[in-house]
C-alpha cells in the first residue's frame, strides 16, 4: 500500500535551468494535488525534458525547489524521491534483459531478492508482456520497449509518474489500467 503521505501535493515553486546563455527553463511554478493527471504541451525544446529531468533528480536546477509531500527534495539523489520515470528515449540498458531492467529500481532500493522476482513477475502482467524477463532489448518492438520502460518506472510504486512523451504506443485499455495502477500523483508529458 502506498504510504500516507501520498495524498500530499507536489509544489514546484520558481524552477529554472539555465545551460549557459540557454534558459531552458525559467521561473516555473505549480502544484499537483493527489490524484492529478497534469499534461505539459510544448514546442520542441520549450523545456519540458528539462523540467521532468529536474523533478527526477537526474538534472540539478539552476534555482527554485521542488517539494513533495512538504519535503524539499531538490537535494536528493533520484533513488530516494520515490518518482518513477519514463524516458523520451525509454533509455533500458540494452546489455541487461527486460527482468534485470525491471530490477534495476528494487536493487538500488535494497529490495529483497526474492520480493524482487515476485514484483517483476507481477508488473510484467500489468504491461501484458508476462513471461518476457529473459528477453533481450535488442530482441522488443518499439510498442514493448515502452512498456518495459513504464513498468521499470512503477515497479517500485512511486508516489509520482513522469512520462516524457508517454503512451503513444499503447493502447487505450492498457493506457486506462495503467492509470489505475500508478502512482496517485500523475505528471504526463505529451
Ligand atoms: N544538456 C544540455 N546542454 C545544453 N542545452 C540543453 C541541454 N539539454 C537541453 N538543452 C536545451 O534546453 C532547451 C530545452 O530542451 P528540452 O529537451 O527540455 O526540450 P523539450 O521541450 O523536451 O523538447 P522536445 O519536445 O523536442 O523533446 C533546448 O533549447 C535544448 O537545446
Ligand atoms: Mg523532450
Amino acid at each position: 500500500m502506498p504510504p500516507s503521505n501520498n495524498a500530499l501535493p507536489v509544489h514546484i515553486q520558481s524552477l529554472s535551468k539555465h545551460f549557459g546563455a540557454v534558459r531552458a527553463v525559467e521561473d516555473v511554478s505549480f502544484d499537483i494535488k493527489a490524484g492529478e493527471f497534469l499534461t505539459l504541451l510544448g514546442p520542441s525544446g520549450s523545456g519540458k525534458t528539462t523540467l521532468l529531468m529536474m523533478i527526477a533528480g537526474f538534472s540539478r536546477p539552476t534555482g527554485g525547489s521542488i517539494r513533495i509531500a512538504e519535503q524539499e527534495i531538490v537535494h536528493l539523489p533520484p533513488h530516494k524521491r520515490n518518482i518513477g520515470m519514463v524516458f523520451q528515449n525509454y533509455a533500458l540498458f540494452p546489455h541487461m534483459t527486460v527482468g534485470e531492467n525491471i530490477a534495476y529500481p528494487l536493487k538500488l532500493r535494497k529490495v529483497s531478492r526474492s520480493d524482487v522476482e515476485d514484483r517483476v513477475r507481477k508488473v510484467l502482467d500489468t504491461v501484458q508482456l508476462g513471461g518476457y524477463a529473459d528477453r533481450r532489448i535488442n530482441e522488443l518492438s518499439g510498442g514493448q520497449r515502452q512498456r518495459i520502460a513504464l513498468a521499470r518506472a512503477i515497479v517500485f510504486e512511486p508516489r509520482v509518474l513522469l512520462m516524457d512523451e508517454p503512451l503513444s504506443a499503447l493502447d487505450k485499455h492498457l493506457r486506462e489500467a495503467m492509470q489505475m495502477e500508478s502512482a496517485s500523483c500523475m505528471i504526463v508529458w505529451a
